[in-house]
């Protein structure tokens, strides 16, 4: 009796190995087939994201709003390609041209809060405010300047360049202090195309549905 149990347990043994083979290559065959799919067509999800309803459609529609203000001078001013920040609504370079340093706050006399105070300063022309003035830091610049639609999706969603942000906080950078802060410019400088209203319910409809990265 006791030989017959072990003979089955052999005979399962040597079932479950295979079996656990074949399983394992339909998972990975699986696997690459998406992510070829994905690469195909040029979409990217964001990790762990909690997609409400994916429809690449409406995703796509409320990046284009999305990025009407991300490219907009009171954002891409502080977002530059180079190391100093950009400035006025045609986005000339700064001038005084302070540097962004390893942390983003400035280097050495030219640090941003120097000139930049936590509230804005009266007068046309004067310097923007808020607490936490200052640039992206050099170790994750976060560029939006020069970037196509497409481009710039991506680069949001990827944790390794959006300053290791998952879906909750990317919504919730929608209201972040520096963002804000685009809708309250330096007097004489225009407003971002859309009210902060609409830009937030862009950017949460177009992560929420899949942040879907446009064609181009
Ligand atoms: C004073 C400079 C400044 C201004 C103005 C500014 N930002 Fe930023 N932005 C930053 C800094 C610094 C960070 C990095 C800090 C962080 O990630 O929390 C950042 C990060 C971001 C991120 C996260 C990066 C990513 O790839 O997901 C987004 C999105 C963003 N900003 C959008 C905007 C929008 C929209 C505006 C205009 C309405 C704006 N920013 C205006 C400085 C600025
Ligand atoms: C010596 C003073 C000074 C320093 C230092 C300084 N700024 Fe400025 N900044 C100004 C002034 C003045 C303006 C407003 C100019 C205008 O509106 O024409 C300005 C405007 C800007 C703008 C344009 C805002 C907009 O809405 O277009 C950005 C972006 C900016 N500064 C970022 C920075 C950052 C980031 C640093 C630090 C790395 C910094 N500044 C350091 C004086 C300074």
């Amino acid at each position: 009796m006791e030989n017959s149990g072990k003979n089955k347990n052999i005979k399962l043994k040597k079932i479950a190995i295979p079996l656990t083979v074949l399983l394992l290559t339909g998972v990975i065959t699986a696997f690459s087939y998406s992510t070829t799919l994905n690469s195909a067509n040029n979409y990217t999800k964001v990790p762990d994201i909690a997609v409400k309803k994916k429809d690449s459609i409406a995703s796509v529609k409320a990046f284009a709003k999305v990025y009407s203000v991300l490219m907009s001078p009171r954002c891409m001013n502080c977002h530059p390609k180079g190391d100093v920040p950009l400035q006025g609504d045609d986005s000339h370079i700064h001038t005084m041209q302070p540097k962004r340093g390893t942390d983003g706050k400035g280097l050495y006399a030219m640090k941003c809060a120097n000139c930049h105070q936590p509230e804005n300063t009266p007068g046309l022309h004067a310097p923007p405010g808020n607490p936490n003035w200052h640039l992206p830091p050099a170790d994750m610049k976060m560029v939006f300047e020069g970037k196509s639609s497409h481009e710039l999706a991506k680069q949001l969603i990827d944790p390794n360049q959006n300053g290791h942000k998952d879906m909750k906080k990317l919504i919730e950078h929608a209201d972040d202090g520096l963002v804000l802060a685009g809708w309250k410019p330096a007097q004489g400088s225009k407003l971002p195309p859309l009210s902060h209203k609409e830009f937030k319910k862009a950017w949460i409809t177009w992560l929420e549905t899949g942040a879907y990265a446009p064609k181009k």
